[in-house]
């Protein structure tokens, strides 16, 4: 299936990156993310929606409305990564392909972010290589849809 929209998502404390532990998230900040993937996405003639939000009612609010507008979701959780069965129950209801996203390495941090309740549905996860891990995502979705 080809892929004409992706609805980015980023959840809680990502819309301080550049402010926030810059020694482990990098000192862009979200929005330099998302125009960055923007671009990478124009070319591919994708349409990019994004949404922010320090809540988890908001993101399964957009992941339910993403059934009927979106091809694919790039997500990342935030640390409602690591406990959200609310967003795990609304991803696997979207038909679509789901990429999900760290821009560090969970994995190399503490023990709490080494459990990811949503790895078991996402098609794939890119961790570890900051911001550019957005057009990681994108561009494996295009290899998929192929
Ligand atoms: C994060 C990793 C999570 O453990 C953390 O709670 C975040 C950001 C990342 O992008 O590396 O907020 O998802």
């Amino acid at each position: 299936m080809t892929i004409s929209s992706v609805l980015v998502l980023n959840g809680p404390n990502l819309n301080l990156l550049g402010q926030r532990e810059p020694e482990v998230y990098g000192s862009a900040t979200l929005d330099d993310h998302v125009s960055s993937l923007r671009i990478e996405a124009q070319k591919h003639n994708i349409s990019v929606d994004h949404l922010q939000s320090n809540s988890e009612s908001e993101l399964v609010t957009a992941i339910h409305n993403a059934r009927n507008t979106h091809d694919a979701i790039i997500i990342n959780a935030g640390a409602f990564t690591h406990y959200s069965w609310a967003i795990h129950d609304a991803l696997r209801a979207f038909e679509g392909r789901v990429v999900e996203v760290h821009l560090s390495n969970p994995s190399a941090r503490e023990d709490f972010r080494h459990v990811s309740v949503l790895a078991t549905l996402v098609n794939g996860t890119i961790s570890g290589f900051g911001g550019y891990g957005y057009q990681l995502a994108l561009n494996s979705l295009i290899e998929l849809s192929q």
